[in-house]
């Protein structure tokens, strides 16, 4: 008996990253090539649960490998956490004769996954966060453009904060992570980074700054992951208790756009080639890693159990060589 052509579906989810639009196109080429159907959602779960769907074809995912965003556009969607939710997502799934969908995004997003999975539409995750706070996998699509981005944008900080011997507080992304604090932080030359992880206050930053001081040290860096935040505030302390003029600049949105470097091109295209041929098998419920650039997956409640160690050899180092 022949078999029934596959038909998948794919969608974006939560915080947007550059490189959504990589895996978007490598899922859709590598399941045509396969002889699959394929269904874009727009808007993540809020539109799986309204039918906002539409089919792609080759063409559909033209001229947008190096674009930030998604063309798919994503959403946070609150009624999807409610059972009714998921099972109208369902009921979209099986009216579109979906077998399979693949959903990009972080973590929220594959608990979302998990549930669609449940409800016998297989589901397979590929990381998509600048954050990189996802346990099982060393590299989630958009950590590598949001860092370069941040440290283009306080390679500039530097200049102006140097011209008038200032300290610089700069504030990043990474929700309750410190990942990007700590990678942009060592790129940048910060004095001190705070993080979520590793708890330092603002009076240890302060006898940092004046201890450089001793050795020549006139202008500074600090970078404060959000999860610590009060970047302003940090700011003026410093300012009132050493003297040196210091300014708070949050970089916010602006680390989750631009064109994605060839490290989230690559992982991308790499991990959306390989989460079709899991599908393909009839293969859900997973989420896509690397692994030592090894693309690995795992069962999704495995995955989220997991715990994800933080860089205490990068701050240490980060630390002992910032003056
Ligand atoms: P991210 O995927 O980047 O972590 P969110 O945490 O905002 O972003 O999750 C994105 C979407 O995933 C949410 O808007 C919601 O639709 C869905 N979601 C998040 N958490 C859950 C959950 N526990 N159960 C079901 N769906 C969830
Ligand atoms: O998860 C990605 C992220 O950019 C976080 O670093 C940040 O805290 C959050 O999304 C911001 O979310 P929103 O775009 O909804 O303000």
């Amino acid at each position: 008996m022949e078999q029934k052509q596959k038909t998948i579906g794919i969608l974006t989810s939560g915080g947007d990253a550059p490189g959504m639009n990589a895996a978007v196109r490598s899922v859709v080429r590598t399941a045509i090539n396969k002889g699959m159907r394929v269904y874009g959602v727009y808007h993540g779960y809020a539109g799986l649960i309204k039918g906002e769907l539409f089919e792609m074809d080759m063409r559909s995912v033209s001229n947008i490998i190096h674009r930030g965003g998604t063309m798919l556009y994503t959403a946070r969607c609150p009624e999807f956490r409610e059972e009714a939710g998921v099972m109208k997502a369902k009921e979209t799934c099986e009216k579109y004769g979906i077998d399979g969908m693949v959903i990009i995004g972080g973590d929220g997003s594959f608990r979302g996954a998990a549930d669609l999975s449940r409800h016998g539409i297989p589901c397979v995750g590929l990381p998509g966060t600048i954050d990189n706070d996802i346990a099982c996998t060393d590299y989630t699509i958009g950590y590598d453009t949001a860092m370069n981005t941040v440290v283009e944008m306080v390679d500039k900080i530097r200049d102006t904060c140097q011209s008038h011997d200032r300290c610089s507080v700069v504030e990043v992304m990474g929700r309750r992570a410190g990942y990007i604090a700590v990678n942009a932080g060592i790129s940048c030359g910060a004095i001190c980074i705070m993080t979520p992880e590793i708890p330092i206050t603002v009076d240890e930053v302060i006898a940092r700054i004046k201890e450089s001081q001793k050795v020549g040290k006139q202008n500074f860096i600090v970078m404060v992951a959000e999860g610590v935040g009060h970047s302003v505030e940090i700011a003026e302390k410093i300012e009132k208790e050493t003297g040196i003029e210091s300014r708070a600049t949050i970089l916010g949105h602006v680390q989750r756009g631009g064109n994605p470097t060839v490290r989230d091109r690559v992982a991308a295209s790499q991990m959306g080639y390989y989460a079709v041929q899991l599908l393909e098998k009839g293969i859900g419920n997973r989420v896509v890693g690397l692994r030592h650039d090894a693309v690995v997956d795992f069962d999704i409640q495995e995955a989220l159990s997991m715990k994800k160690p933080f860089q205490e050899d990068l701050y240490k180092i980060a630390n002992d060589i910032s003056y």
